[in-house]
């Protein structure tokens, strides 16, 4: 048998624990690095050739890793006594009952863990929050682990996760941060240590960084809310593009340019989306509030309010682009996926305007490469909803196309191809800004972008 390093343990095998443990192994081969998930079918997935996670660059580094030194299992028990240094990186999605509902975070799952972590230790162990949650949750999980009757020794350590899904893989080699929050006693700085050696094997050491556990457990709801922030900010002022003839994406290069803006992060869109920043901002604001903070957590809410107004408007423009009636017309949804390269649908902009459509009694086709099984699932009992894999055939008969995912291959259609087999007048609703409108206009679509003067034909 193999002698490792160090044995490390991931509970949670989603998109964070996957993708993050490979990238783990396949840096530190030196380490163990098992993977743990009470869900049974999604580790047959992660030990077979079909992950359960789309990333590019996932699946060569999981092959190569697998069965070397990296583990899929599911035997939390057994993995806790075996690991000395254990990643909680399950989910914890807005709460949906009781006190907080709709606002606070789902904490269960990770208390889950807590508990079963103590229950199955024997030696000591350094706790790492993953997953994303409210400031003073290591306290709580403290708590949990020291009530134990023996004296196994407990270390929580603060390390949350900022990689995007879709560049998952690139996050995870090259981050621009990886943050590293501890108690600042001897014991504490000593675990935060060991954590910081393992990402010290391939990130350089002036990008790990290091603060205290408060510090680094809030940093993580800011990053996603300033994140957030600048989307909503970007589609507000989309709004008021279309109203002044000034157009989005001038203004965001314009803006963009000054350096202490930058240029990321300004893509207007029908609205932000994944299963992460309405949560985060959400849980923000209640953090706010039951600090009796109202001003604050008014502020970050209006960035969520945004979000939603974004969607609806989108709708709206839909519907009086198109006469003030969707009864019966036939419209194609270009992607469903919450943004490209990921076949994740959690939360996305796609299943809300879906819906909206066919409460007007549209027919709605959907197309993704990705993320057409999830697109399924989530619109499940909904009526008047087609699936469709090629975007050619999806398009065919309808009376407009929405594009609601930035995926590369739908600007690089042939759109004379998929007019002449659209009914007339046929209509383009760009809702990530990704197409050529000049040429849609001159090919004879109507074009109606995200922040720009519509393109009609008279
Ligand atoms: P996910 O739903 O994809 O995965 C969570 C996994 O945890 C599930 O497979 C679930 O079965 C498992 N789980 C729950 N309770 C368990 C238990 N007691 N024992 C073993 N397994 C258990 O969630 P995710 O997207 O990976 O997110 C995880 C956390 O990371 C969240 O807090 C999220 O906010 C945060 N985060 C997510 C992303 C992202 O891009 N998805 C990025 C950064 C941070
Ligand atoms: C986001 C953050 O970028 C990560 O740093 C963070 O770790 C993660 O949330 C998390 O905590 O879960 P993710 O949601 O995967 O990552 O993807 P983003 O690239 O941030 O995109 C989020 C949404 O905003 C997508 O719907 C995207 O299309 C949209 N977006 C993004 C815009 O509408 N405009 C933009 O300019 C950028």
């Amino acid at each position: 048998m193999t002698n490792f390093a160090k044995n490390i343990l991931c509970i949670g095998a989603g998109y964070v624990g996957g993708p993050t443990m490979a990238m783990i192994a396949h840096k530190c081969p030196q380490y163990k690095v098992t993977v743990v998930d009470i869900n049974h079918e999604k580790i047959a997935q992660w030990n077979s050739d079909r992950l359960p996670v789309y990333e590019p660059g996932l699946d060569e580094i999981v092959r190569a890793a697998r069965g070397r030194n990296l583990f899929f299992e599911t035997d939390v028990e057994r993995c806790v006594r075996e690991a000395s240094i254990i990643f909680v990186a399950v989910n914890t999605p807005t709460k949906a009952y009781g006190a907080g509902a709709g606002m606070a975070a789902d904490l269960q799952y990770w208390e889950k863990t807590a508990r079963q972590i103590r229950e199955a230790a024997d030696s000591p162990k350094i706790v790492i929050e993953k997953c994303t949650i409210p400031v003073k949750t290591a306290l709580a999980m403290e708590k949990i682990l020291s009530s134990a009757y023996g004296s196994v020794r407990f270390d929580v350590i603060s390390n949350p996760e900022f990689l995007a899904e879709g560049t998952a893989m690139r996050d995870l080699e090259f981050p621009d941060r990886v943050l590293v929050g501890s108690r600042e006693t001897g014991q504490g700085l000593k675990a935060r240590r060991e954590v910081v050696d393992i990402y010290a094997n391939w990130v350089p050491r002036e990008r790990i960084i290091e603060s205290s556990i408060w510090s680094s457990e809030l940093s993580k709801l800011v990053a996603n809310a300033f994140l957030a922030q600048r989307i909503s900010s970007i589609n507000a002022v989309s709004a008021l593009c279309e109203k002044t003839d000034a157009d989005v994406r001038e203004v965001a290069r314009a803006i963009g340019l000054d350096s202490r803006l930058g240029s990321r992060f300004l893509n207007a869109s029908v609205g932000f989306g994944g299963s992460c920043f309405k949560k985060d901002i959400l849980n923000l604001v209640y953090l706010c509030r039951s600090y009796g903070l109202s001003e604050v957590a008014d502020y970050w809410e209006g960035v969520v309010k945004i979000n939603e107004y974004q969607k609806e408007r989108f709708v709206l423009t839909m519907l009086s682009a198109m006469f003030n009636t969707l009864a019966g017309k036939r419209i194609a949804l270009f992607g469903f996926a919450f943004k490209a390269d990921t076949g994740d649908t959690r939360d996305t902009p796609a299943l809300c305007i879906a819906k909206s459509l066919v409460e007007e009694r549209a027919e709605v086709v959907v197309t993704d490469p990705k993320a057409l099984e999830n697109a399924r699932a989530d619109l499940a009992g909904v009526e008047r909803v087609a699936y469709e894999i090629d975007p050619y055939k999806a398009a065919r008969g309808c009376d407009a196309i929405a594009v609601m995912t930035e995926w590369k291959l739908y600007a690089e259609l042939d759109y004379e191809r998929i007019y002449a087999s659209m009914a007339k007048p046929a209509f383009i609703f760009d809702g990530r800004n990704i197409l050529d409108h000049e040429r849609l206009f001159e090919i004879g679509f109507n074009v109606f972008s995200i922040g720009k003067t519509p393109m009609a034909h008279a």
